[in-house]
């Protein structure tokens, strides 16, 4: 039986071969360990025994869409939506991160990038989506290509130019940008994803460059990928994997509550591995976790969080900055717990104070990296809403990002004026 090749761009990484019940398993190739010693993800230490079903196939498994369109993509291809090896068969070309996966079979080295423009079908596509909501998702429809990207979200990675969308034709041919468009079931969230990540960028997050995009009379949310580096000539892959691939977990343990990870687990990974300074690190996932605390992210669980595998290991930019609070229906528990509370409305001061520990950072320290957060998002968040609203027109979800931005502000406030009196000190905030 065939097995697939792992390609770190243009060199051969490793192996993969079929195990039973839609199982893999994973083994670096020994020219690799040779010649670079690179990891392909921290829960895959470089050695040269073949890695067991379970971690070889929860780190590649990560790399596909959740739900729907998993079970769309594996229908119309005919296998069978837990069968991991078919999926890489068919999608691993062009994945997060710096891998591709080919049969091995094909040969993949002499290939020149060749992409091919989707226009006309985007166009339809989004036409389709809008006219039947719940009936398409243009990532199973365009799907042509061999691409993945995880998510529970529809979404597409292209390569963009000059206002056009492609596909590769090739695995030499990385995409460049992930699209996704309206949601038929999150109303506007395409502006939701572009206003709060607009604000991250604005308080000085980390977070690539991203927007909302007018094509053919359809709204999406257009982001730059930071896993790929475009030189004058070419696009080069730069490799990366979520919290629960480098943890070796399933996708199915994203959320904390589910045995993923949290606050504490992100640290320790963070502290073991990263080679930036870990001090800083702390702070930004502190900052992060206060922004995602006032937009009302309930959903930033392991597979949000990423780190960036390049000479040096370091904690990649955010993204999927949503606020989910503005859907009702969507569920109110926390992805991460904050200290000892996975709801919302009961954090308290008792809950940064444990999620201070659990972080190793002073109370007092992470109490500054909150405040300092909040009176940045309080400073600026109406005149980027008015932006958005002035720039793509009046819309519900403005006045409902602002009513969960200001309670929350609110909520914070109080949280804050409590430990401050408890410290016999004036508000900060
Ligand atoms: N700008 C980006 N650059 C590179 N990779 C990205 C970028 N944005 C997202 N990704 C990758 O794509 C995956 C899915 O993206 P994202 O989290 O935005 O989708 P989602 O469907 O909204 O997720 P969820 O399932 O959390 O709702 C991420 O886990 C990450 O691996
Ligand atoms: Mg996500």
């Amino acid at each position: 039986m065939s097995n697939l090749t792992v390609y770190w761009d243009q060199r051969i990484v490793g192996t993969i071969s079929r195990h039973q019940k839609g199982k893999i398993t994973f083994q670096y190739a020994a020219e690799w360990l040779e010649s670079s010693g690179r990891q392909i993800s921290l829960s895959l230490p470089c050695r040269e025994q073949r890695f067991p079903p379970g971690v070889s196939t929860a780190f590649f498994e990560n790399l596909f869409p959740e739900s729907e369109a998993r079970t769309i993509l594996a229908f119309n291809r005919r296998f069978d939506r837990k069968d991991t090896f078919a999926f890489l068969e068919n999608f691993g070309e062009d994945c997060a991160g710096a891998l591709s996966i080919i049969p091995e079979m094909e040969n993949v080295i002499h290939h020149r990038s060749k992409y091919r423009c989707i226009d006309a079908e985007l166009r339809e596509a989004l036409q389709a989506i809008k006219s039947e909501p719940g009936k398409h998702k243009l990532y199973p429809e365009l799907a042509s290509g061999r691409l993945s990207i995880a998510g529970a979200q529809d979404k597409l990675p292209v390569y963009y130019e000059n206002g056009s969308f492609f596909l590769p034709e090739n695995p030499a041919s990385p995409t460049t940008h992930i699209i996704k468009p309206a949601s038929p079931y999150f109303h506007d969230i395409q502006r939701n994803e572009a206003f709060c990540m607009d604000l991250a960028r604005q308080i000085n997050l980390p977070v690539p460059h991203s927007g909302l995009y007018t094509f053919a009379g359809h709204e999406l949310f257009l982001i730059e990928r930071f896993d790929r580096l475009r030189l004058s000539n070419k696009v080069i892959r730069v490799h990366q994997e979520d919290f629960c691939q480098a943890m070796g977990l399933p996708f199915n343990r994203k959320y904390q509550e589910q045995g993923g990870p949290g606050f504490l687990q992100c640290r320790e990974l963070a502290e073991e591995y990263l080679s930036t300074d870990i001090s800083e690190v702390k702070q930004t996932l502190t900052a992060v976790l206060a922004f995602n605390y006032l937009i009302g992210n309930n959903d930033a669980h392991g597979k949000n969080f990423s780190i960036i595998h390049e000479d040096i290991i370091k904690l990649a930019p955010f993204y999927d900055l949503v606020s989910t609070q503005v859907y009702p229906s969507l569920d109110r528990k926390l992805a991460m717990a904050i200290g000892n509370t996975f709801r919302h409305d009961r954090i308290n001061e008792n809950s940064f104070t444990h999620f201070s520990k659990d972080m190793k950072l002073r109370p007092e320290k992470a109490f500054e990296v909150i405040a300092k957060t909040a009176l940045e998002v309080e400073r600026l968040y109406e005149s980027v809403l008015s932006r958005h609203e002035k720039q793509h027109g009046k819309a519900e979800i403005y006045s409902n990002l602002h009513t969960v931005l200001r309670r929350n502000l609110n909520r914070l406030k109080e949280i804050a004026n409590q430990v401050n009196s408890a410290d016999g000190k004036k508000p900060r905030l």
